[in-house]
């Protein structure tokens, strides 16, 4: 069975489901202000078809983007020949967060849409972030955000499937149905989930793991990575973190 966004279905109605699911132009804003406003070399994590990667290259920003699935990277190179933007394997390469190499450092690094969680061990959750620490200017800043854990929404279980939504083929026109169902594991803080995509001649299945973190255990796991500024908001506009804020959004800052 394919793991995370590691497969053909999920390349194919990824911006249809980011349109339902995902944190929409607040996020995007956010980013593309912050790494406009950082300047120099910016890196995204994640990037996937890079729906944030083309609106921040094409605002001026020298971006990179690495992803561990060659799926999504094959929808973004499709789209960068779409945009004829040229020369994008210079820009984007396949690598896993944990241990991604480049031979330059940058001033910023995002990791947009709660991409972080897809590590679910601590080691994991470290190497990635010492990895980034490694690849920061001096002055340069890690910027990310992920999901306020909920206590009551995470004891709820759902085993059976669930429909999410009803999206359509891009290629073919097609009905593709998406249905869901989630198991927790409360002790080691990981939700698994089960994606089922149904097209009129075949069902396929995929799975996801996400590791939900809780605020002052991201404020170690950062300091432990050797960060030393770190500012934590509830929103795209750096409101301040409550209770009920939907989203935890990071700076973190080497010096
Ligand atoms: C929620 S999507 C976000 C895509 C993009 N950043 C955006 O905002 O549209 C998460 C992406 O992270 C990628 N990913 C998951 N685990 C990864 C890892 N260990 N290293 C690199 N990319 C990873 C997935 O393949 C997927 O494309």
């Amino acid at each position: 069975m394919n793991y995370n966004y590691e497969d053909n279905f999920w390349a194919l109605i990824y911006e249809q489901y980011d349109q339902l699911s995902g944190c929409g132009i607040q996020e995007l804003n956010f980013y593309l202000n912050e790494v406009k406003e950082i300047k120099g070399k910016c890196l995204e994590i994640g990037c996937g078809t890079g729906i944030k990667f083309f609106q921040i290259l094409q605002n001026g920003v020298d971006i990179f983007g690495f992803d561990i699935s060659k799926e999504m990277l094959e929808v973004l190179e499709e789209k960068a020949k779409q945009l004829k933007i040229s020369n994008i394997s210079k820009r984007i390469s396949k690598q896993n967060m944990i241990d991604f190499k480049y031979s330059c450092k940058f001033d910023s690094i995002i990791i947009p849409n709660r991409t972080f969680l897809h590590n679910v061990s601590q080691k994991e959750q470290l190497d990635t972030l010492k990895n980034i620490h490694k690849h920061l200017t001096d002055s340069g800043k890690l910027i990310l955000n992920f999901f306020q854990p909920k206590l009551n929404v995470l004891i709820n279980e759902m085993e059976q499937f669930k429909q999410f939504a009803n999206l359509t083929n891009p290629q073919t026109n097609e009905p593709i149905s998406l249905y869901f169902k989630e198991k927790k594991d409360i002790l080691n803080q990981i939700i698994n989930i089960e994606w089922k995509f149904k097209t009129p001649n075949e069902e396929s299945l995929t799975q996801m793991k996400v590791k939900w973190i809780y605020k002052s255990e991201f404020e170690l796991l950062l300091k432990l990575a050797g960060f030393k500024t770190i500012e934590v908001f509830g929103d795209f506009d750096k409101n301040k973190l409550k209770t009920d804020s939907r989203e935890l959004v990071w700076i973190a800052r080497k010096t």
